[in-house]
């Protein structure tokens, strides 16, 4: 399969770095002001990058510095040493929050393509939920660290309100993101292993890549043309593209359609949340056998699968079909195309060479497929996801 890192991550040298601060009580917030001091000397900021950024919560997150405020780790260095205790709650849903809504952005250093990491080091717990703000963080593709220290104790539990909030906040559960810390005095062992990891790019695969940052619909015909084998074709084809992405609530997820006079939505957008689940569920969609109204199924495609996508999803819609469509495909073609969603068509047989061409995205050559049998789908495999890659690499990204 394709690796998105490689089309994606250049290097080390490309990453940004931000750690966000929380305070409680005097000498603890000593130890975090030289753990940091020590963490932005090991990973070396400088201008072609990594970057790093500070942002200290409490009641509310403050940017303590932004990304391209400093450009070495020699000037962080007496920077850090000067932060100013401001106290409060420890509200780290709101600083997740803040940090994907205004540190990361442009204005604030951030450079497109380079991964975004979000070390969040907790004393004790968090005062509030950040299962929804770390979600909405890891979708717009940055990796979330938590670094908990001296967690609450049997008394203090009952204070937690979500259970598990590393596991609901971490980028994976794997354990590659999370570190947990008995004592404050046992935090400096640590920078060399955080350092390692959050430097470590293939693994940071909380990133946006063209693999794991879709709604794909596939829209499928199944007029009686088509016959069951080729039908059988036509879902190992699908299966085969859904294979090549990441899959989960949180990556690509793949919903679809079959079509004939009539539509039937086989599963939505997120009802198949892992690639196991969906590929069975691919495998196990009936052949339906009818006409071929393709024009109504991507109306339908649009009203039940792209109108409940995500904001920081691309809407990738592909549609296969063995033949000439019975309504008109160019008006619903070009009602999805103004809504965002990348087209791809491909025809087998009898399909028609205008209607693949206004169903799909410009440039034609590049969205737009044919072939005389099914037997030659799976040449399209390759062609199809090079070009969403290519075209995901080639604009502008957060
Ligand atoms: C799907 O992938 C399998 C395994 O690589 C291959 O044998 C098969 O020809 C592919 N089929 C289609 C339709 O792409």
């Amino acid at each position: 399969g394709f690796s998105a890192r490689g089309l994606l991550f250049t290097s080390f040298h490309d990453s940004h770095f931000i750690l966000i601060l929380s305070f409680i009580g005097k000498r603890r917030f000593k130890i975090q002001k030289d753990f940091l001091v020590e963490v932005s000397q090991v990973i070396n900021v400088g201008v072609a990058g990594p970057m790093m950024g500070i942002i200290q919560y409490g009641d509310d997150p403050v940017t303590e510095f932004s990304l391209k405020q400093f450009s070495s780790s020699k000037d962080l260095k007496p920077a850090i040493s000067k932060i100013v205790q401001k106290g409060g709650l420890s509200n780290v849903g709101k600083a997740l929050s803040y940090i994907n809504k205004h540190f990361f952005s442009d204005a604030n250093g951030n450079r497109g393509g380079a991964p975004n990491v979000a070390v969040v080091l907790v004393d004790g717990w968090p005062t509030d939920k950040v299962e929804e703000a770390s979600r909405l963080a890891r979708e717009s593709g940055i990796n979330i660290f938590f670094v908990t220290i001296e967690g609450p104790d049997e008394n203090e539990k009952q204070n937690v309100m979500e259970t598990n909030f590393v596991d609901k906040a971490v980028c994976r559960t794997n354990g590659f993101f999370s570190l947990s810390i008995s004592s404050w005095f046992a935090l400096r062992k640590e920078v060399q292993s955080l350092v390692k990891r959050v430097c470590d790019t293939d693994r940071l695969v909380c990133s946006k890549t063209c693999l794991n940052a879709n709604d794909i619909a596939f829209v499928i015909d199944g007029s009686s043309s088509v016959g069951t084998g080729n039908f059988r074709t036509v879902l190992q084809f699908v299966a085969n593209v859904t294979q090549e992405f990441e899959i989960s609530d949180t990556d690509t997820r793949v919903g679809i359609i079959q079509y004939t006079y009539e539509q039937r939505l086989e599963f939505a957008f997120g009802q198949h949340n892992n690639k196991a689940d969906l590929l069975n569920a691919i495998k196990h969609i009936n052949y339906w056998s009818g006409g071929t109204s393709t024009g109504a199924a991507i109306t339908y495609a649009a009203d039940q699968l792209f109108s409940k996508s995500k904001p920081n999803k691309r809407k990738i819609m592909i549609v296969i079909t063995d033949g000439r469509s019975y309504d008109d495909v160019r008006a619903p073609a070009l009602a999805v195309h103004r809504k965002g969603v990348i087209a791809y068509s491909i025809g087998i047989a009898w399909a028609i060479q205008d209607d693949l061409e206004y169903i799909a995205t410009d440039p034609d050559r590049d969205h737009s497929f044919f072939m005389d049998e099914f037997d030659n789908l799976y040449n399209v495999l390759t062609k199809i996801i090079h070009n969403i890659c290519n075209e995901f690499n080639s604009q502008p990204r957060n």
